[in-house]
């Protein structure tokens, strides 16, 4: 449903949104996407019962913490979670025939693989690769494997957690797996078989922040990032590739949608060409062109060869189980939609609004909103502050008394 607001964005308004946006937190949009933006715009407007764009505009360009918490919100209705299983089949032939059995070569000793889907939306991409690692190393008895799924979107990580899905998910697979990895629960419903659920945690997290402390300490084998830079502006997405060279183990991989870091300045990312796709290693850019088809500059050019074998799954198998010594942290299954930050996309301190002083209805309103996301300490903050300038202010005490239910600190 959409909210209508008493007055509609006009061009003007749309344009200054538009920019404030690419500004904040790297959105970019093409001239067809201006309805998307607006129903977005009109939704969270409604949320708040704006009357007046102008009111949700100065939200938005505020520094403060509800301002922080909205831009999440906004970003994730701009952003649609289109995806299904084997989606880009070009890439998954080869990530199943060239990219996994060489990294589960190189890993043959340690036994251990780091895999993370960053964007995943609803678990189709992650998933798709736990069902190629359960091909490659049937069981994956004694190995260690880890597959991380993070996206910005909450509700999404949800319903990827239940592992559920429906025809649509099903547009790119291969129907032999779909008998072998799901089982009918439902008309039009398929549940995801448990070995292989399992192998996939989920996690909520933002790129656009400058941190990402939720994975840190952790170097990744394979990070997926698809369709998702589609919707940064060149900078942003540049700033995230870099940041993902961070996570990388050395012969690691990034794979992207196609073109989405064409042109951009990569440091310590380099470029491999292969006939299905573009991905990109950690380390300097280097040249070895193997075919006359024209390079790209900085590409490093792999010439079609026929599928390698995976290796040989029995040679790979000894005794223990993985799961049971899977120690805690990283990888624990946490799913926290929408309420965890009190950072803007891209940025990563509060700071306090300075520039006006909010009437006792805005206040309130904040402090709703935060207290709503689970952002106690702030709404606490911004009761208190309320109650500064006017103690008999009861709806801030009420709240508090809210707030002291929900986390049970009654006294
Ligand atoms: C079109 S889907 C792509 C899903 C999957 N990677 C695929 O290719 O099928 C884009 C996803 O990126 C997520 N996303 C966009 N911006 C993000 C950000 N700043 N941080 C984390 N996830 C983000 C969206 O929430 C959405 O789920």
């Amino acid at each position: 449903m959409i909210f209508p607001t008493a007055k509609a964005i006009n061009t003007t308004q749309l344009e200054a949104f538009l920019h404030l946006i690419g500004e904040r937190i790297g959105l970019k949009f093409l001239s067809g996407d201006s309805k998307r933006v607006v129903d977005a715009l009109n939704r969270r407007m409604g949320e708040f019962s704006f009357s007046n764009p102008e009111e949700y505009f100065q939200l938005l360009s505020a520094a403060d913490a509800v301002s922080g918490l909205e831009w999440e919100q906004l970003a994730i209705h701009l952003i649609n979670g289109e995806t299904y299983f084997f989606r880009d089949q070009g890439q998954f032939f080869l990530l199943e025939t060239r990219i996994l059995p060489e990294l589960i070569q190189n890993r043959v000793l340690e036994r251990k693989l780091r895999i993370w889907s960053a964007g995943c939306a609803t678990g189709e991409e992650p998933y798709s690769i736990a069902i190629l690692i359960d091909k490659l190393l049937p069981g994956q008895k004694d190995w260690d494997i880890r597959i991380q799924g993070t996206d910005l979107n909450g509700d999404f990580l949800v319903k990827a957690e239940k592992g559920i899905y429906g025809q649509n998910s099903f547009r790119g697979t291969d129907p032999a797996i779909k008998d072998r990895y799901f089982k009918s629960i439902r008309k039009e419903t398929w549940a995801l078989r448990d070995p292989v659920r399992k192998m996939v945690t989920f996690q909520c997290l933002n790129l656009r922040n400058k941190n990402w402390d939720a994975l840190s300490g952790t170097q990744f084998d394979l990070i997926l990032c698809r369709n998702v830079f589609i919707y940064f502006n060149p900078k942003a997405s540049a700033l995230t590739a870099n940041q993902f060279s961070g996570f990388l183990r050395e012969d690691g991989y990034l794979v992207t949608g196609h073109g989405e870091l064409d042109k951009r300045k990569l440091k310590n990312l380099h470029s491999v060409l292969y006939p299905e796709s573009v991905v990109y290693k950690p380390g300097e850019q280097k040249i070895t062109q193997t075919s006359s088809a024209k390079p790209d500059f900085n590409s490093e050019m792999i010439a079609p060869e026929p599928p390698k074998p995976a290796p040989n799954p029995i040679s790979l198998i000894h005794n223990s189980s993985h799961r049971e010594s899977r120690p805690a942290g990283v990888f624990n299954p946490v799913v926290r939609p929408n309420r965890r930050t009190t950072s803007a996309p891209g940025e990563q301190e509060e700071r306090p609004d300075t520039t006006t002083e909010p009437d006792s209805s805005t206040l309130l309103k904040r402090a709703s909103l935060l207290a709503n996301r689970g952002a106690y300490d702030e709404a606490r903050k911004v009761c208190s502050q309320a109650l500064k300038n006017d103690p008999l202010a009861f709806d801030f005490y009420y709240l508090l008394a809210q707030i002291a239910r929900e986390i049970g600190d009654v006294d």
